[in-house]
């Protein structure tokens, strides 16, 4: 099969994990006979010292018109002081924005290779994580109006967060339908005590709940979810929550499975074109040192293949090269081991495509 896709190597580590991915990629199409052709588009912080805006519309144009979008990391303190609307994170959103991405899917897996890696005492961890968190992505706080306005002598800033039914319904109809192909229980997470916005997805989500009735489904106020996570994640299967929450509570849950540098990320909106990337950031004191972590970007890379072209058997190649590659003690620094071997960036990419075979 040939699939184009757009590549967005970004700041910081981005560039040198992306490559990683790439060689990944490279090796499975040379074993199943595909042919990747990739296109290079500049968004975040290099776009802006490029080309003055963080995401422009020839870039854009560029994913829009590909297969798939395989992303690094974007960010970093050079451009901190750019206005709001300028900033790299700004690119990132108008991509997801642009390419109608709603909803964004983190799976927390611990490694039982990474066990000790984990923050949590065994015996938490040893009842098992295994969850996903399906983020709301184009709505909420991150897309209403931002504003700062000289009022009473002071500044005063406002950021709008609305929903409406459409929105919650869609990535609530993805909650359950993933819940559908797991374990089949889904917990919605909002602030329903509080927020009108929140009253409102509970409605909804009540509402899909009659559809799916094979589903176990609750509801859990977010700052109650924050500590269900670490005192017993492994209650979870399938997290279902707002834009902001969901960003908050992926951090977290990436966490407690040993590393933010091993989870990967889609999000799709209604077409098969999705974007595909590590959750973690770009990282800028490590970059450039062959120092990160690739496997968060490698298994966006598989996600890519499994859910944009369905190449569900090279996926499994992918991540079954990356449990060798662990298997065999490679371990880049963020997830260093007593007895394991220090690799770089480089050498772990070099692993996994070893074991691509
Ligand atoms: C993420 C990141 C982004 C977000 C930033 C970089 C805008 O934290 O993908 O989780 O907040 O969505
Ligand atoms: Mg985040």
């Amino acid at each position: 099969m040939k699939k184009n896709i757009a590549v967005i190597r970004g700041d910081g580590i981005g560039p040198e994990i992306v490559n990683e991915a790439l060689k990944v990629l490279d090796a499975v199409a040379e074993k199943y006979g595909h042919e990747f052709i990739y296109t290079d588009v500049d968004m975040g912080g290099c776009a802006i010292d490029k080309w003055g805006e963080p995401l422009p519309k020839e870039m854009l144009d560029k994913c829009l018109a590909s297969d798939s979008v395989l992303l690094g990391a974007v960010g970093g303190p050079k451009w901190d002081g750019v206005p709001g609307d300028k900033r790299p994170e700004k690119g990132l959103l108008s991509l997801r924005g642009g390419m109608k991405l709603y909803s964004n899917n983190r799976p927390a897996k611990l490694w039982k290779q990474l066990a000790d890696a984990s923050p949590l005492k065994p015996s938490i961890v040893d009842n098992g994580i295994d969850f996903i968190v399906v983020r709301e992505l184009i709505g909420g706080v991150y897309f209403g109006s931002h504003t700062t306005e000289e009022k009473n002598g002071e500044a005063v800033a406002t950021d709008i967060m609305e929903y409406s039914e459409h929105e919650i319904e869609r990535i609530g109809r993805i909650g359950f339908e993933t819940a559908m192909k797991r374990r089949k229980k889904l917990t919605s997470i909002d602030k329903a005590n509080v927020l009108d916005t929140s009253r409102l997805w509970r409605k909804v989500m009540h509402r899909l709940s009659e559809e799916y009735p094979e589903v176990e489904y609750s509801d859990m106020l977010v700052d109650n979810a924050a500590m269900q996570i670490v005192k017993d994640p492994s209650q979870f299967d399938v997290i279902v929550t707002e834009n902001l929450f969901g960003d908050i509570l992926s951090d977290e849950a990436s966490m407690i499975t040993g590393s933010i540098g091993m989870i990967p990320s889609s999000s799709l909106g209604e077409t098969s074109c999705g974007l595909y990337e590590p959750i973690h950031g770009s990282a800028p004191d490590i970059a450039g040192q062959n120092l990160a972590n690739p496997i968060g970007t490698i298994l966006s890379a598989a996600m890519m293949l499994r859910y944009s072209f369905d190449m569900a058997k090279e996926a499994d190649d992918i991540e079954a090269a990356v449990t060798k590659a662990l298997d065999a003690g490679l371990r880049t620094g963020d997830i260093m081991q007593d007895g394991c071997t220090k690799v770089g960036c480089k050498e772990m990419g070099d692993a996994v495509v070893g074991y691509i075979g």
